[in-house]
């Protein structure tokens, strides 16, 4: 894998301090409001799991899993729902855990989707944002770090489901995708 990565972006290390920073700031903003926190599969999973561990009060979990991106590095803007969350979010917080946010089609998708069944709010915590790559306007509540448009993977991002056990997050070498 360490042979197809063009260079480290964000270290372990860099990660972990910012994960770190943003579990205190939801535990002020969330104190007893016991959030939804979901998670979107695959690629935030790693976020997530770290995340939780930094938060300090009580709180849930749940999943959502769309299809949109398949094995290219574009979205195809196509989403469709293959796993739907569990939990009755009606009056509910709710804090949407996301890898990345690129367009932000996808982030849009979701955030109107789960607004439909009427939760008490909806904030959303991003790991990496690409803002140069946006199509539409859309509000991150927590943010870990603002990126280049380049395409990363590793600490759960992939390219075609490869990649996502590396410890770091790393710039794919274009001729891998291209
Ligand atoms: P959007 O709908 O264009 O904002 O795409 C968001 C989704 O695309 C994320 O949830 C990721 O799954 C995927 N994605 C976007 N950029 C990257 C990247 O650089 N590496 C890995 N996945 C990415
Ligand atoms: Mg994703």
């Amino acid at each position: 894998m360490e042979k197809d990565i063009l260079k480290i972006l964000l270290s372990e290390e860099q990660i972990q301090k910012k994960i770190c920073e943003l579990g205190k700031q939801i535990s002020r903003e969330y104190k007893d409001k016991n959030p939804i926190m979901i998670c979107i599969l695959r690629g935030a999973v790693f976020f997530l799991t770290d995340l939780l561990k930094n938060i300090t009060e009580p709180l849930e979990i749940d999943f959502f899993s769309l299809s949109s991106y398949g094995t290219s590095t574009k979205s195809s803007g196509i989403v469709k729902i293959r796993k739907d969350i569990d939990t009755d979010i009606l009056n509910r917080h709710v804090i949407i855990v996301e890898d990345i946010v690129d367009s932000g089609l996808t982030l849009k998708y979701i955030y109107d989707y789960l607004e439909k069944h009427n939760p008490a709010s909806v904030k959303i915590c991003v790991l990496l944002d690409k803002p140069k790559a946006h199509e539409i306007d859309i509000k991150i509540d927590f943010l870990g770090f603002e990126i280049g448009n380049d395409f990363v993977v590793g600490y759960g991002l992939d390219y075609s489901e490869k990649y996502r056990n590396l410890s770091y997050i790393g710039i794919l070498k274009e001729e891998i995708y291209s």
